[in-house]
């Protein structure tokens, strides 16, 4: 390689959001054991990302500065470290980065092998790169929390999901409807269309009175719900449950966690458990396999330059975005 330095895009402290992004020239970093060097084609922005920035995560998880942000990434591998079995130079992957090293706003970036997975020719770099976070974290909530098979053998019969048009919800959304599972949605007026064609059986634009309360237009009661969109009271949840009805919250608050911690101590038949994706490779790898055979899509709001990362980054942080935001060095 004949480019020893690199565009990338950093943080020197929290907060500042957009205006907190420097355009900096920096060395190409080295794959070390277990580690592939990868030329980004695309990063997705993710909520987390400018929670970081802001230090929301400061008193668990103190960031190094300077701090490159993004995790998601789709690329190709330029160089192996020691140890790397089984990937080669040339070969196309998606790969989610530590979350907290980052590295993503950048031409290359550094990844594991471990959360690395092959990206075969069906897949853009741009769909690739939605599925990290948001994908992972979708399935994570629907299968392994919320018990659901996407085999169409389940017990689970109706599934709420919030913030339908947001990143994780669009996935929520498509997966769901792989599990022939009836889906009531939430998601602003404008988005109610393309929530219907993700598969979406009823939409609720959560601006009305009826989209507040959360009221399936039919009245059916959820099994599931998988809470996408910031927080809401149990009170508004709870009748609209069934009689075991269950919450997944991927936004809880205080309030969630101790409503958790009651529901669980009192043995309450309903329940509401807040969570934190923990990544693997098997499920993104799952993930891209069904982008591959046409049976998941990514929704796409925008895609930005990376010397234009600011404008990416300030429209995730506005909350409005239909999709994923990508950004392309
Ligand atoms: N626990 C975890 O491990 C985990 C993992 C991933 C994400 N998260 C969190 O999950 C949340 C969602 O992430 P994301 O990537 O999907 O966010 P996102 O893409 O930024 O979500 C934006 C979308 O949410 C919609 N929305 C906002 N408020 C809503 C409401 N009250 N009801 C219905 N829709 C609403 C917006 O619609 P309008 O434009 O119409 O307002 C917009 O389309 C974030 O807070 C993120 O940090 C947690």
């Amino acid at each position: 390689m004949t480019d020893k330095v690199m565009h990338a895009v950093q943080c020197d402290s929290y907060g500042g959001g957009a205006a907190g992004l420097k355009h900096v020239e920096v060395p190409i970093p080295k794959p070390s054991k277990g580690e592939l060097l990868l030329k980004i084609e695309a990063t997705s922005i993710n909520p987390v990302d400018w929670k970081i920035q802001k230090g929301m995560l400061r008193p668990l998880f103190p960031l190094k500065f300077p701090w490159i942000p993004t995790t998601d990434v789709a690329g190709e591998v330029l160089d192996v470290g020691p140890g790397v079995k089984n990937f080669k130079t040339g070969d196309k992957v998606v790969s989610m980065l530590n979350i907290f090293k980052g590295g993503g706003l950048s031409q290359y970036a550094v990844s594991s092998e471990k959360l690395t997975v092959s990206r075969p020719p069906e897949v853009s770099a741009a769909e690739g790169a939605g599925l990290p976070v948001a994908g992972l974290t979708a399935l994570q909530a629907l299968t392994y929390h919320g018990g659901l098979t996407l085999d169409k053998t389940g017990t689970t019969s109706n599934i709420l999901i919030t913030a339908a048009s947001g990143g994780v919800g669009q996935y929520a959304v498509q997966l769901a409807k792989l599990g022939n599972i009836h889906v009531t949605a939430t998601c602003g007026a404008r988005n109610m269309d393309l929530v219907k064609t993700l598969g979406a059986d009823e939409v609720l634009d959560y601006k009305t009175p009826q989209g507040a309360k959360l009221t399936s237009p039919s009245d059916k009661k959820y099994d599931l719900v998988i809470h996408c969109a910031t927080p809401i009271p149990w009170s508004t949840f709870e009748p609209n449950l069934s009689p075991k009805g269950k919450v997944i919250d991927i936004t809880p608050g205080p309030s969630a966690f101790w409503t958790a911690v009651v529901k669980k101590i009192t043995c309450s038949k309903k329940q509401l458990v807040p969570i934190l994706l923990v990544p693997k490779a098997k499920n993104l790898d799952y993930m891209v396999g069904l982008v591959k055979e046409g049976k998941l899509k990514t929704i796409i709001d925008s895609k930005h330059p990376l010397n234009k990362a600011e404008e990416a980054w300030a429209k995730s942080i506005d909350g409005h975005a239909t999709g994923k935001i990508i950004v392309e060095p």
